[in-house]
Formats: structure tokens, C-alpha cells, sequence
């Protein structure tokens, strides 16, 4: 039914890839790590994915994370997502990561960063997918263990394209990384930041004026400051948008009340994205399709929104 979206050449400019864990695999990892897991089988771990904002599905994503464990892990959770990509003509991705979800737990930098860029490289070589990779920061977490991850990134600085910033939003302003976020920019990394997804307009004002950002992860609540969305379109900031976590994370409350066909109609150069593609029921054709469903969106829209998502790429 959705075979016209499916078929459009898009990029993927917002993906967590710890979120595009599937249910399946979480299990088959869990199993070949002798992990035991709280959820009886897969249907009863999927009926936990109801949420009543971005905490609750925070705890549960990183309770997730908790089955990979070696460097062939995180090449099969990121090998899976690539492969979801050529089944919808995601020609180009830039996905996130959250080392501290790994390094917290024990699991060292370099099994994270080497199994993740061998799935990538891979996907480059057989599936024809490029691919840039961005480094987030958990923004619940004091900035000096951000600083320690910087450190931790640095010999492998070439793997990486940006530094972004993301969990829990509220209470943890971007001002509170500007000093990392400058480092970053000193060594040479792009920057990105997840700000206005629950958080207010001012820690997207601050996302780009303090950290320099070169694109706003959601940015969606960006709509309630007129002089800050006149700034997006004069600037032509890309909004990497997600319109399925922003229903199942109760941002709007229904896919009705979405701001994002209007944010285009006034210029703002907004892309979709699935964001956490396991947890919010779709990868990206899933959230155009929803767009359609729901707000009407033509053709001539879908395809404006999956050029955005081309010309907002990091890399060329
Ligand atoms: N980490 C994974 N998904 C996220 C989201 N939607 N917002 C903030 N942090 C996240
Ligand atoms: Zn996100």
C-alpha cells in the first residue's frame, strides 16, 4: 500500500541504534549471553512498550541495552537496522549511539565503536548504504563523564562525523555541555542535539547558539516561539522530526495534532526519521506512511521531506 514512500530515496538523519533493537534479537542475545531477561517471551516485552513520556521509555530502552555485551552484538543490532534500510530505500544513514550505556556497565569503548563500524563499513561495501556515525552524549550524566567519553573517542576519532546530545531532556539543558560541546567542535567533530522534543523553544535557542549545532533533533516544540522558528527558516536548521515517538511518547496527542506538515508549509526544512524504531512501531517509510494516514500528507510532500532529508545530510 505504501510501496510509493517505500520506494522514495531517503536519508536517516535520526536513529539510536541501541533503539532498533528488536524484540527477537533481545532475546537471541540474551540467550547467547546467559542473561536473564524479566519478560516471559517477546509478546509480553512488546506489551511493555506503552508509554506515558520520554522517562518511562528511557527505562525501559536502557534496560534493553543491557543484553549487548560483545563486539558481534552490536555488529548484528547494527547489521539488522541496515538491512531494514535497504528494504526502504534508506540510501544514507547518520545514527547515534550512547557509549555511556555501554561503558557504564563494564562493556569497553572499543567492542562498542569496532562492532558497530564493521556493520557499517559492511553496509557501505554489500548493501550500498553510507553512513555517518554520531556519538551522543547521555545529558543526565554530570558533562565531566561526557568529557571522559570525548577522551575515550578520540583514537578513534575518524569512525565519528558528530558528537550529539540526548535522554532525558528536561532539567538538562544543553548550557550544561557547552564546555565538552566546544572541545568537540576544537577537535574537529560536528555537532547535533536533541532539544524541544518535551524540553521548551529556549534549549533550542541555547542547542544553537551555545553548542553550535549544524541540526535539532525534534525541535518540534520550536513552533511555539515565533522569532526561533523565523530564525530555523532564515538559517534553513533541519529538524530531524519523528513523528512516531512523538505520539507513543505523548509529545502530541494523537498523529491528528502534528505540527509537522505545517512547520514544512512555513519553510522550515524538517525531515522524518524513526528515532527508536523498535519501541514506536516502524522504521521510516512507517512514519511517512503514518503522516499520510493521518494528516493527509500528498505526494508532492513526501517527496519535499525525503529531499530535506538528503540535503541535511552531515556527510557527503
Ligand atoms: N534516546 C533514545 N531515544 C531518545 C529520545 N527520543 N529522546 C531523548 N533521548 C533518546
Ligand atoms: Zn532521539
Amino acid at each position: 500500500m505504501y510501496d510509493w514512500l517505500n520506494a522514495l530515496p531517503k536519508a536517516e538523519l535520526h536513529l539510536h541504534l541501541e533503539g532498533s533493537l528488536e524484540p527477537e534479537l533481545l532475546f537471541a542475545l540474551a540467550e547467547r549471553n546467559g542473561i536473564a531477561l524479566p519478560w516471559p517471551d517477546v509478546d509480553a516485552l512488546r506489551q511493555a512498550y506503552a508509554f506515558n513520556n520520554l522517562q518511562e521509555f528511557l527505562d525501559l530502552y536502557y534496560r534493553g541495552a543491557d543484553v549487548l555485551r560483545t563486539e558481534q552484538d552490536f555488529y548484528d543490532l547494527t547489521w539488522a537496522y541496515l538491512e531494514k534500510c535497504k528494504a526502504q530505500n534508506v540510501v544514507h544513514t547518520e545514527p547515534f549511539f550512547d557509549p555511556q550505556t555501554h561503558t557504564d556497565r563494564g562493556i569497553p569503548f572499543e567492542v562498542v565503536v569496532r562492532g558497530i563500524t564493521q556493520a557499517l563499513a559492511d553496509g557501505e561495501r554489500r548493501l550500498g548504504i553510507r553512513s555517518g556515525l554520531i556519538l551522543s552524549f547521555l545529558r543526565h550524566l554530570p558533562e565531566e563523564e561526557a568529557q571522559r567519553t570525548l577522551d575515550q573517542a578520540l583514537p578513534f576519532r575518524e569512525h565519528f562525523v558528530a558528537v550529539g546530545l540526548d535522554s532525558s531532556e528536561v532539567g538538562h539543558p544543553p548550557r550544561k555541555f557547552q564546555r565538552v560541546f566546544d572541545r568537540a567542535r576544537a577537535e574537529g567533530f560536528l555537532t547535533v542535539a536533541h532539544a524541544g522534543e518535551e524540553g521548551p523553544p529556549e534549549y533550542i535557542w541555547e542547542a544553537l547558539d551555545l553548542l553550535k549545532v549544524q541540526r535539532i533533533d525534534h525541535g518540534v516544540r520550536a513552533s511555539e516561539d515565533e522569532r526561533l522558528l523565523q530564525r530555523l527558516i532564515d538559517e534553513q536548521i533541519p529538524l530531524t522530526v519523528c513523528p512516531l515517538s512523538n505520539t507513543k511518547l505523548c509529545v502530541f496527542d494523537d498523529m491528528a495534532q502534528h505540527n509537522i506538515l505545517d512547520l514544512l508549509e512555513c519553510g522550515v526544512k524538517v525531515t522524518v526519521n524513526s528515532d527508536d524504531p523498535a519501541y514506536f512501531g516502524g522504521y521510516v517509510t512507517e512514519n511517512f506512511a503514518a503522516l499520510h494516514a493521518s494528516l493527509g500528507m500528498t505526494e508532492a510532500q513526501a517527496r519535499r521531506l525525503a529531499q530535506n532529508s538528503l540535503d541535511a545530510r552531515l556527510v557527503r
